[in-house]
């Protein structure tokens, strides 16, 4: 079946801030504690998402790559507060976060909505980083594979040409029972959503596209599980909150996979 052995990807390890910090002074701190304790490694991939407000500042001197956490589908026009790929595209980021579950549960971001701001993203050579997965309501139900296979299809629903960005492409399983709680699937779990997540994607294109898009895990990562949810699960990295607002944290969970 598939190859789990994701040796020879880069591990990426992406830090989603969130609503945080409340200012630049504590923004600029925070990446100076992060870059100071961060090792170097060339196989790995450090990508910080910060509010928007930040990204350009944080570009000039940061060296890190950037994401923005939310796009709108349009390319420009009447959208209040809302910001678009090119802009986004035209500031040097390079990656989005898209349909993070506190947006579909707070914004009521519909999958719909996910799948437009996903067509927006590729068209736009931004890479998409895009969060699936289950509610408490769902796992007990035991419906979790059905919730992740129809998050997947809609969101790549009517896009057939993802080949140029595949290996820019990150999809993060992030349990919304996970996130925050301190509460985490089993490695046996995280290991058949990674499996399931390459069987859906190798259905919708193909094998090779499968293998090449990079899966990572989110919800509750701390420096002493986040070495087990990559090394024993065939993840290719982590998209972490909480821990992300902790520099030296952060950087300790980096350098697990130098
Ligand atoms: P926590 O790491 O705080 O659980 O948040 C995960 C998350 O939502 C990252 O996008």
């Amino acid at each position: 079946m598939f190859n789990n052995n994701t040796d020879n990807k880069p591990k990426i390890i992406i830090a989603n801030w969130k609503m945080n910090p409340d200012s630049f002074g504590e923004t600029d701190n925070l990446i100076k504690i992060i870059k100071k304790g961060i090792k170097k490694s060339d196989n790995l991939k450090v990508i910080i998402c910060p509010p928007a407000v930040y990204l350009s500042k944080i570009k000039a001197n940061s060296g890190f790559d950037l994401g923005i956490q939310n796009i709108f589908w349009e390319d420009r026009g009447a959208f209040t507060g809302e910001i678009s790929a090119i802009i986004a595209k035209n500031l040097k980021i390079k990656y989005t976060i898209i349909g993070h579950s506190e947006r579909r549960k707070y914004l009521n971001e519909t999958d719909e909505m996910v799948n437009l701001k996903m067509q927006s993203a590729l068209k736009n050579k931004l890479s998409p980083i895009l969060c699936i997965g289950e509610t408490l309501e769902e796992k007990k139900k035991d419906v979790t594979s059905g919730v992740i296979t129809n998050q997947l299809k809609k969101a790549f629903k009517g896009i057939s040409n993802i080949k140029y960005s595949i290996s820019n492409i990150c999809i993060a399983y992030e349990p919304v029972w996970a996130i925050g709680t301190s509460k985490t699937p089993s490695i046996d779990e995280i290991m058949s959503v990674n499996l399931l997540i390459k069987k859906t994607i190798s259905n919708l294109y193909d094998r090779e596209t499968a293998e090449k898009i990079s899966i990572l895990y989110g919800g509750s990562v701390d420096s002493k599980n986040a070495f087990d949810f990559v090394d024993k699960t065939g993840m290719d990295g982590l998209l972490i909150g909480g821990a992300s607002l902790n520099g030296s944290e952060f950087a300790r969970i980096v350098n697990l996979f130098e």
